[in-house]
């Protein structure tokens, strides 16, 4: 594992390209794969994730060719693949691809890294057994056998707000005859029902309510695309914490499921612009720019709004610290199920850079404390590398060595080069 040592930056000015939005990009491929015809899937910079699901439908004998940021894909039918199809530490891919190879009627294996197979599956395999599906888990785990055959629609009650599981449920049916509804506890991200339906499926949401109307086969298109807001939340808490910042996301995705950390850090106080530009495919694009402002006050954040800032909470943690007041963090125990149990690490991680911090089940109360410096664990997990590495760029530490730098490139490749480019000589 290498280290990284981080500090305080003088200033935080640029401008940022931020990598494509991992959740579009899979969803992107695997609706490309199984489409008619042919398309280009543009992915800058994409992360280790994506490349898992890139992959996985090559072994699926998909014909599909990168060549620096295009991804050129031929729909097709999936081929018996010779070995476990390998998802890496991509909970999405796993997910994704279940539901999409019960839905083409593919047998094979699924199986992941060593965190990956920590994650629960049964919630994937169940709804699909429901759908007729046969999968089988290593005891609601990976590996997961697909085993092929028909499906029947359905009608799904998801236990949790996940859009991959709802992702899955989609993809499956449209292999099912009929009408298949799925309804979620709260709303998530809705990048399957808006791709889908751009790709000529017919798929209706409606509130909590997704219905798919099978047999259905997507068309192939193309599609740009655009920045991840969850990189570009790195940033956006970065420029907000930072006393001299000033910082420019010029392309990332406005879809507003994903936007709830703009809310949120604006509810604290934050000074974020948002500017629509206009779309790419069935996504909503624009800039985003955050400047330096006064120092943020405390958040509560729990119910219906932690599904839409679940990957964003471990930089919430961070922008929570240094707040002026006691923030907390409830009904968000899925932070524990993610790539790493993302309750401990932050909590562990906090402490450590001398917040004052107590762990809740379901999440934390944190205040600032007496910044100090520290050695981060970030268990292998992206997101807790990043956020601890935005904590010593603005100052909330006193400076933090990060124990494994490459976990970045899970999600974001370009992070420690983005870093470079917009923080002067530390001060
Ligand atoms: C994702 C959904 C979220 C998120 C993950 C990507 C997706 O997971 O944490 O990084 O692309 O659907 P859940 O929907 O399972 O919470």
């Amino acid at each position: 594992m290498k280290e990284r040592v981080v500090g305080r930056a003088a200033v935080l000015r640029g401008t940022i390209d931020v990598p494509s939005d991992k959740s579009i990009g899979h969803r992107a491929l695997l609706a490309n794969a199984i489409a008619t015809g042919s398309a280009e899937v543009r992915l800058r910079a994409p992360g280790a994730d994506l490349a898992s699901t890139i992959g996985c439908l090559t072994a699926l004998g998909i014909e599909i060719n990168r060549s620096g940021a295009t991804v050129a894909i031929r729909g097709g039918r999936f081929a018996s693949p010779k070995r476990a199809l390998d998802c890496g530490n991509s909970g999405t891919t796993m997910r994704l691809l279940a539901g999409v190879m019960a839905g083409q009627g593919a047998a094979g294996v699924l199986d992941g890294d060593a965190s990956l197979r920590t994650r629960p599956m049964d919630r994937v395999a169940q709804p699909l057994r429901a759908m007729g599906a046969r999968v089988a888990t290593t005891n609601g785990h990976a590996p997961i056998e697909i085993g092929g055959g028909p499906l029947r629609a359905a009608s799904v009650d998801l236990p949790v707000a996940s859009a991959q599981l709802l992702g899955a449920i989609a993809f499956a049916a449209l292999g099912a005859e009929g009408e298949t509804t799925v309804r979620l506890p709260a709303a998530a991200r809705d990048h399957s029902e808006r791709l889908l339906a751009w790709m000529g499926v017919p798929i209706h949401r409606e509130g909590l309510v997704t219905s798919i109307a099978g047999p259905a086969r997507p068309a192939a298109r193309s599609v740009d695309v655009p920045g991840d807001p969850s990189a570009a939340a790195a940033w956006l808490v970065a420029g907000a914490l930072h006393p001299d910042a000033d910082l420019l996301l010029p392309y990332v995705c406005l879809n507003p499921t994903r936007l709830a950390v703009v809310d949120a850090l604006r509810e604290m106080g934050a000074a974020i612009e948002v500017t629509a530009v206009g779309s790419d495919g069935p996504e909503p694009t624009g800039e985003i720019r955050v400047r330096s402002g006064d120092r943020l006050g405390p958040i509560r954040i729990g119910g219906a709004d932690v599904a839409a800032l679940i990957d964003e909470l471990p930089l919430l943690g961070v922008a929570m610290a240094s707040a002026d007041g006691v923030s907390e963090l409830r009904d968000a125990g899925e932070l524990r199920v993610k790539e790493s149990d993302r309750i401990a690490a932050m909590v562990t991680g906090l402490e450590a850079i001398g917040a004052r911090v107590e762990e809740l089940p379901d999440g934390w109360r944190v205040g600032p404390g007496a910044p100090r410096e520290a050695e981060i664990a970030t268990r292998g997990d992206h997101r807790i590398a990043i956020a601890f590495a935005v904590a010593a760029l603005a100052g909330v530490s006193g400076g933090v060595r990060i124990d494994d730098a490459e976990a970045v490139s899970v999600s974001y490749p370009g992070f420690w080069a983005d870093l470079e480019s917009v923080a002067a000589v530390p001060a």
